[in-house]
């Protein structure tokens, strides 16, 4: 026997599949309307969103801030890769010579390592050879180019071996290259350089070296400036053709994507897209590797435009199928390089500096999601 509620719900669910059957076709489309006028609520982290893309979601990161309870707890949820900020560049990790009984300081990027390893997130290193951040008993060692060569090969085999198979990809060389496509004169390439020959001959060694050091990481070029096609990407390229030819060991590239505002001009991001492309030829796999956003206020407009062009740097790498990872450098506005570097610019980053999610981390989701 039914009681006076269940028939009414009875009747009501009777009613519901009457009136449906009749207007179903209204009522869906009503629905569908509904739907593409209301953003569905953003589900789950960045990084479950790239993961049902395959794209990795990376972000720098300090082992200083690890203490702070909300930048540990964003770091370790929303991100499938770390890569230290700093903590493994050779100044920071190689701070006294060789003949010092301590030269390496291993502390940073191992807390960093462990982290990652306890939050199942990958690790991506940064960087071996590059102009910046080097020690002064490098920098003001007057060393002759045979030393200067034994120097980097033997920090490249000890910090590679020190992470090998705790980190699966190395920028061995960053920013070798000037905007107009000469090499940017370094310690190791001209001052006094490390002897190899001419052009991108100390490049090579090095890439061979890290290739010894650690045969199963993969080994990437990275530079800023290098989005678009350009004097500096078609240097690049050149370089990238000619060592894939020779077999030099170079498996990808890294793209920074320190932009501001200005990037968001179709004419700049089709070029990025096209730039992307002809280095997929190649077999290369490409990393964003350092994406920020830099403004100079925080207003509303400002924030939504940002968002609008974090949305479509993200498109463009979900489109291109060699685009493996997409990563942020830093996550909070607390922590980001650019106000130190650029004057009276900042909020570049997804979160802002009480750590809420600004309209650009819906805008990366929501394009991981698309
Ligand atoms: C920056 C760091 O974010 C700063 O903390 C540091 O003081 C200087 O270097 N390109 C790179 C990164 O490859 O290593 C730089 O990182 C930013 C530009």
């Amino acid at each position: 026997m039914m009681n006076a509620c269940a028939i009414s719900a009875w009747f009501r669910m009777l009613m519901t599949t009457l009136l449906c059957g009749m207007c179903g076709t209204a009522l869906l489309s009503g629905a569908a309307a509904q739907e593409s006028r209301v953003a569905a609520p953003a589900a789950g982290t960045l990084r479950q969103a790239g993961e049902a893309r395959h794209l990795t979601i990376g972000t720098a990161a300090a082992a200083s801030h690890l203490a702070e309870a909300d930048y540990a707890a964003i770091l370790g949820s929303e991100f499938s890769q770390l890569q230290a900020e700093n903590a493994m560049k050779f100044g920071p990790i190689h701070p006294r010579p060789d003949t010092d009984p301590n030269p390496y300081n291993f502390v940073s990027g191992d807390a960093l390592v462990a982290f990652a390893q306890s939050h199942n997130m990958v690790v991506r290193g940064h960087t071996l050879v590059w102009h910046n951040q080097l020690p002064e008993w490098v920098t003001k060692g007057n060393h002759s180019p045979a030393q200067l060569g034994e120097i980097l090969h033997s920090h490249i085999k000890t910090v590679m071996a020190h992470y090998a198979s705790k980190v699966y990809a190395w920028d061995v060389v960053n920013e070798a290259f000037n905007d107009d496509g000469t090499l940017h004169p370094t310690i190791w390439y001209d001052q006094p350089g490390i002897g190899a020959g001419t052009g991108t001959k100390y490049i090579e060694l090095a890439l061979r070296w890290a290739r010894e050091a650690d045969p199963s990481a993969k080994l990437f070029y990275n530079d800023y400036d290098a989005e678009e096609v350009n004097k500096k990407s078609d240097a690049i390229y050149a370089m990238a053709k000619r060592f894939k030819k020779n077999g030099v060991p170079l498996d990808g590239i890294g793209f920074q994507a320190h932009v501001g505002l200005h990037f968001d001009d179709p004419a700049k991001l089709a070029s990025f897209a096209r730039n992307l492309k002809r280095f997929a030829k190649l077999g290369l796999e490409l990393h964003i590797t350092e994406l920020d956003v830099r403004l100079n206020d925080s207003s509303p407009a400002s924030l939504a435009a940002q968002a609008k062009l974090y949305g479509e740097i993200t498109t463009l790498c979900v489109q291109q199928p060699k685009c493996k990872l997409l990563q942020t450098w830093g996550f909070t506005d607390k922590h980001s390089w650019i106000p130190g570097f650029y004057k009276g610019q900042g909020w570049a980053l997804l979160w802002d500096d009480k750590y809420q999610k600004k309209p650009a981390y819906e805008a990366v989701h929501d394009a991981l999601a698309k």
